[in-house]
């Protein structure tokens, strides 16, 4: 029966995790729902499941079997002086119980098979989801809560299915069958030891109903661990510039606390429970013990009789004991299903339309048609938007942080989709395109610039993983990254840390610019990718660039004005809006915003 220890998260954890993390109420005990959608992933392996009771029935059919076989030695063999009779029941015995050993352990293989099975699927359709999901959900969702989900929640969830499932059906049909037995064999000594279900019901209420919110509060709880250690480690850079291990430390050791008290309510209940179960069963021994004692004494019961009644008055305890366990673990499968589904339900704002098109090659044209959009309902981020940009042409984006450059760009790739208005590209409206054709034919260096683990050539080699040794350094030449590649202890094959942390940023962004030119795009999209990079590398990268969009589209957005000098157009953005647009010289001799930025470069 599985607590699941230490795979919890707290109410009160110190920062956001627990807003991202859902309901802490108490929900429904058993959600039939959710139960049967559970229920269905194991549908792929019904023949194994179906396999694996039938051995769970011939395995309790035969643990039923050895208290009668007692019974058999005692009154008949031993009474009447048998000693072949009683070497073929011992002989019996002995078969039975290598019977039972072999399904048990069958079933139990075949259990754990289907269960690795369905937690690797369950795992796989998750991984594909979150993939699917837009930025935005991603942008509002705690990582280490998301990958809580993804692990622990799913591993509760396999708990309940595998050997959960398989339990319940079992110890049902076991349980049934000793009352038909003990009934058959003397049924007021039954009747007797049936006294203490009222008493074991009325424990196993009071028990579920506390159980219910503490296995509840352990499984959210350990999302806020997850949640917090994932930051913390990924933030670890900054804590320790700002010597601030010690709040972080507390941070932590609180929703570590706060955890394992859901765990230690959750785990004492059952400490209280089992016993209160095991003292019940004793009871009902004493009282079999007692009642079948006289009626031995008066011979109106034989001796094996009794004997055997005593070994099925412990098997008979077992079932039911776990049974109510597999109530917490229902419990823990409920709280971790349901987090589960709603991730599964969650559907990706951003989605190919059921009329969605594949955009063939493009020349390059993007219009933006009165757009609005806004992150957050209440917050316009930009307003009004009309900027058509020819085929081939370089546009600039500049303005103050904040204006909405980086907003505006990652529209043309539809990261998100627009409030009011439309983006169009060679007079697609973005939203009727399929995601795969729009974005394959754009290359995007992002102003945060990414590496994956790996070598350098794989993360050149991301945007188009079939391109030769060869192409890669010549988009490396065109990014004005060879040199510094090749200046590097292993070249090419230099493994890059995670998150590029052996690099420093300027070289991030001219991995990423170079993996930008490998897609050869048809729009680039560069947002502020030179920011880090010297002058001199600037200008080397730029006059690179200079014959690389010479019949590309090219978005750049850019602080040092004097990068985008040479652009077609240029555009000046404040707050959400474009305030002024055209040429270097004509906004220079305007006088106005632009102008005034580069008076002050
Ligand atoms: N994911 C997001 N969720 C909510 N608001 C956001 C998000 N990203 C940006 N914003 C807000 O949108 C506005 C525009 O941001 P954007 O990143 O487009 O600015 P920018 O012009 O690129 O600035 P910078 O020059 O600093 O890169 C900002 O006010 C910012 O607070
Ligand atoms: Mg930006």
């Amino acid at each position: 029966m599985s607590f699941s220890f230490g795979s919890t998260g707290s109410a009160m954890g110190p920062r956001s995790v627990m807003q991202s993390f859902g309901r802490d109420s108490a929900g429904q005990a058993i959600d039939p729902r959710i139960l049967m959608r559970l229920l269905a992933f194991l549908k792929p392996h019904k023949a194994r499941m179906f396999a694996a009771l039938l051995l769970m029935l011939i395995s309790s059919a035969f643990a039923l079997t050895s208290p009668y076989l007692i019974k058999i030695a005692i009154d008949e063999n031993i009474a009447g002086n048998d000693t072949v009779g009683l070497f073929y029941t011992t002989l019996l015995m002995a078969v039975v119980f290598v019977a039972l050993y072999v399904t048990t352990s069958l079933q139990q293989y075949l259990l754990s098979w289907i269960g690795l099975r369905v937690l690797t699927s369950l795992r796989a359709r998750l991984f594909a989801h979150l993939q699917a999901l837009s930025v935005s959900y991603h942008n509002s969702h705690i990582v280490g809560v998301t990958i809580s989900r993804v692990i622990s929640d799913v591993s509760v969830i396999n708990d309940l299915l595998s050997s959960g499932v398989a339990t319940i059906i079992g110890d049902t049909v076991v349980l049934a069958g000793i009352v038909a037995v003990m009934l058959s064999l003397d049924i007021s000594l039954a009747l007797a030891t049936f006294a203490v279900l009222p008493l074991m019901l009325l424990a196993t209420w009071i028990f579920s109903r506390r159980a219910r919110v503490a296995f509840r509060q352990t499984r959210q709880r350990v999302a806020a661990v997850v949640g917090g250690l994932a930051e913390d480690i990924s933030g670890i850079r900054v804590i320790q510039a700002f010597a601030r291990e010690g709040v972080s430390s507390d941070r932590f050791e609180e929703v570590n606390r706060a955890n394992r008290d859901a765990n230690i309510d959750a785990m004492s209940l059952s400490f209280i429970f089992l016993p209160t179960v095991d003292f019940l069963g004793v009871l009902a021994t004493a009282t079999v013990l007692w009642l079948g004692g006289i009626a031995v004494a008066r011979g109106e019961l034989t001796l094996g009789t009794v004997v055997a009644f005593l070994a099925y008055v412990t098997r008979f305890f077992q079932p039911i004991q776990d049974l109510s366990q597999i109530y917490t673990t229902m419990q823990s499968a409920m709280a971790g299903g349901e987090r589960v589904l709603e991730l599964l339900d969650t559907k990706p704002l951003i989605y190919d339309e059921a009329a969605a098109v594949d955009m063939p090659r493009i020349t390059g044209k993007v219009e933006f048609r009165q757009v609005g959009f806004a992150y957050q309902l209440d917050r316009k981020i930009l307003r009004d938007i009309n900027l058509i940009i020819e085929p081939g042409q370089t546009v600039a984006l500049v303005g103050p942080t904040g204006a909405g450059k980086t907003t505006l760009a990652s529209l043309v790739a539809r990261l998100y989709d627009v409030a009011e208005g439309a983006v169009l590209v060679d007079g697609y409206d973005v939203r009727m395109l399929t995601q795969r054709s729009l974005r394959r034919q754009m290359g995007l260096v992002p102003q945060d610039p990414f590496l994956f683990t790996g070598t350098v050539a794989d993360n050149i080699r991301f945007s188009s993983p079939r391109a030769t040794m060869a192409a890669v350094e010549n988009a490396a030449r065109a990014a004005n990254a060879h040199a510094f590649i090749s200046a590097l202890p292993e070249g090419y094959a230099t493994k890059i840390l995670e998150g590029g942390v052996n690099m420093s940023q300027g070289q991030r962004q001219l991995i990423c610019i170079a993996r930008a030119i490998l897609a050869d795009p048809r729009i680039l999209i560069l947002d502020e990718a030179t920011a880090s990079v010297d002058t001199l590398t600037e200008m080397l990268i730029q006059d690179a660039l200079q014959k690389l969009l010479a019949d590309r589209t090219a978005i750049v957005i850019a602080h040092r004005l004097a990068t985008i000098r040479k652009a077609d157009l240029i555009c000046v953005m404040a707050n959400g809006q474009i305030v002024e647009r055209g040429s270097h010289s004509e906004l220079i001799a305007r006088g106005g915003l632009y102008a005034d930025l580069s008076l002050r470069q």
